[in-house]
């Protein structure tokens, strides 16, 4: 028992103490006791939270976060815009993709405190009122899916490329869309449904 006591005046923090303060999540720094018995760091609070204001599909949000939240997760958790899918979490199959500024980028790989001041345009903001806009309508006519669970994303990265790009070869479109996984194997109608989609945006 008193050898157990030493063990964690040695260390300052218990076993059981680490693990509680890890399964909090989100703490930056921990009290560690220093040579001379005093706190070396101070401690933050695990839920310490910031405001902050996304525009997003033109409308303007103020929320309360915590810095480490993702933008996929406040688009999905607290803003219910389901749209943009969760997968790998971790930047490697674009089901997350969204135009920050016009440009693709995995939501999941950006925390939302860092697209304050931008203008965010999910999958929800390229419908026209009730209607699909080209890039939907295209997808939807060329058969561009089979389970579907890739399409928000490469439908967000097919905007993206046809922002800035109106009329690309299939090349540019194949590069375009190579951030963005289909594991059902959907390319070459994917492909045909962005130089669709190309057609519908110029009217
Ligand atoms: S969920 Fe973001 S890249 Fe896969
Ligand atoms: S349609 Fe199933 S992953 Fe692309």
């Amino acid at each position: 028992m008193a050898e157990q006591r030493d063990e964690r005046d040695r260390k300052g923090i218990t076993r059981r103490g680490f693990l509680q303060i890890v399964g909090a999540g989100a703490v930056a720094s921990m009290a560690v006791t220093g040579a001379d018995g005093k706190p070396a760091t101070e401690a933050i609070e695990p839920t310490e939270m910031t405001k902050v204001g996304l525009l997003i599909n033109g409308r303007r949000h103020r929320l309360l976060i915590e810095p480490r939240w993702s933008l996929l997760f406040v688009l999905r958790e607290r803003l219910g815009l389901t749209g943009t899918k969760v997968s790998c979490e971790r930047g490697e199959c674009g089901a997350c993709t969204v135009l920050i500024n016009g440009q693709p980028r995995y939501a999941c790989m950006t925390l939302a405190l860092e697209a304050e001041g931008k203008e965010i345009t999910t999958l929800e903001g390229l419908m026209k009122g009730e209607e699909l806009g080209p890039v939907q309508q295209a997808f939807l006519e060329h058969d561009a899916l089979q389970c579907g669970y890739c399409t928000p994303g490469q439908i967000m990265a097919a905007e993206g490329l046809l922002r800035s790009n109106p009329n690309p070869s299939l090349e540019e479109i194949r590069l375009g869309v190579s951030g963005n996984l289909c594991r059902c194997g959907a390319y070459e109608h994917i492909f045909r449904a962005v130089r669709r989609a190309a057609e519908l945006r110029k009217g």
